[in-house]
């Protein structure tokens, strides 16, 4: 990683590809039966997507030292999750979004019972995954135990599930900042958190290390839907792949709403800022990481 001519264009494509075809072995094919369920889930995995949460996991077993193999079984359980998250967010009952990763949303393609039914399988499969000996490698039995929980916790009803719940009961509320702040941390920032914990740990971290990574991970996770908010105004539909505009129609709690585009803006500037420091005792070997910190924050999609 020390050598001059590393980018992250490069890095984010060559793992993007890594991932997706991982993705594509540990997936039940189209042709398993029932075929319309599998075609549905692997409709809106393979649709696109920027792969950040499995990038990051990747990431952080890197800066640690870890071997990235060991962790992209875990990687694909998450973005299975995250997959899910964004098939039933999009539904009629939440945002109720027609255009995701520049495709109609599942449920426009599939149907509203088959979208729900996509994304449970998606999380179920992730935990399949999860719980499959045969994918362990030389981490422990133990081990793996931790990072189901992990995984469960960040996406269950103290995690992302929770958050989405008070987003939706904060529409067209006035909402306070730790208010917000609960639902972006949770919606979002919990699966991130979980993502950077998950690949401290396979990738062997010390606890000194797998706490600054988490403190890189909550900075991280809450400016990632900082920015998301920001884009939701300021992005171009074709760009971001999904509706523009849409938390305003719907109106949801975001930064923007609260703090004005340039207060959120500011938001997200200061965690930049929090995350980098996070990693202050962590070498070269991180240099991914902060480059994909500063990836979130300044993004076009
Ligand atoms: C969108 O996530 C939903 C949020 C939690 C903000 P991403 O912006 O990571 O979506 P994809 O995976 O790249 O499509
Ligand atoms: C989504 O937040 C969070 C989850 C999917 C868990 P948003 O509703 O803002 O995400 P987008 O903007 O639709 O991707
Ligand atoms: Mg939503
Ligand atoms: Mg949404
Ligand atoms: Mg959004």
């Amino acid at each position: 990683m020390a050598n001059d001519n590393w980018e992250l264009k490069g890095y984010l494509k060559e793992r993007t590809q890594l991932i997706e075809s991982a993705l594509d072995r540990y997936l039940p094919s189209a042709t398993t039966l029932p075929t319309t369920l599998h075609g549905a889930m692997r409709y809106s995995v393979f649709a696109g997507g920027k792969r950040i949460r499995p990038i990051l996991m990747l990431a952080a077993c890197e800066a640690v030292g870890g071997e990235i193999k060991n962790v992209l079984p875990a990687a694909c359980a998450i973005e299975m999750i995250h997959s899910y998250s964004l098939i039933h967010d999009d539904l009629p009952a939440m945002d109720d979004d027609d255009l995701r990763r520049g495709n109609p949303t599942n449920h426009k393609v599939y149907g509203e019972a088959t979208a729900i039914l996509a994304g449970d399988g998606l999380l179920t499969e992730a935990f399949i995954l999860l719980s499959n000996p045969a994918i362990r490698g030389t981490a422990t039995v133990e081990q793996y135990c931790e990072v189901i929980h992990l995984l469960a916790k960040g996406a269950g009803s103290r995690g992302m599930v929770g958050g989405q719940v008070v987003d939706m009961e904060a529409e067209e509320k006035p909402v306070d900042l730790p208010t917000l702040e609960y639902i972006h941390t949770h919606k979002t920032g919990a699966l991130i958190l979980a993502a950077i914990e998950v690949g401290a740990l396979l990738g062997g971290a010390t606890t000194e290390q797998r706490l600054a990574l988490c403190r890189f991970g909550e900075a991280a996770g809450l400016a990632f839907q900082v920015v998301d908010d920001i884009l939701d105004i300021v992005a171009d539909e074709d760009q971001l792949g999904k509706d523009i505009g849409s938390d305003q129609q719907r109106g949801k709690a975001t930064y923007p709403a609260l703090l004005g585009l340039s207060g959120a803006r500011e938001r997200a500037d200061e965690l930049h800022t929090r995350a980098l420091d996070s990693l202050s005792k962590l070498g070269d070997a991180a240099r991914p990481l902060r480059e994909i910190a500063s990836y979130i924050v300044n993004r076009s999609h």
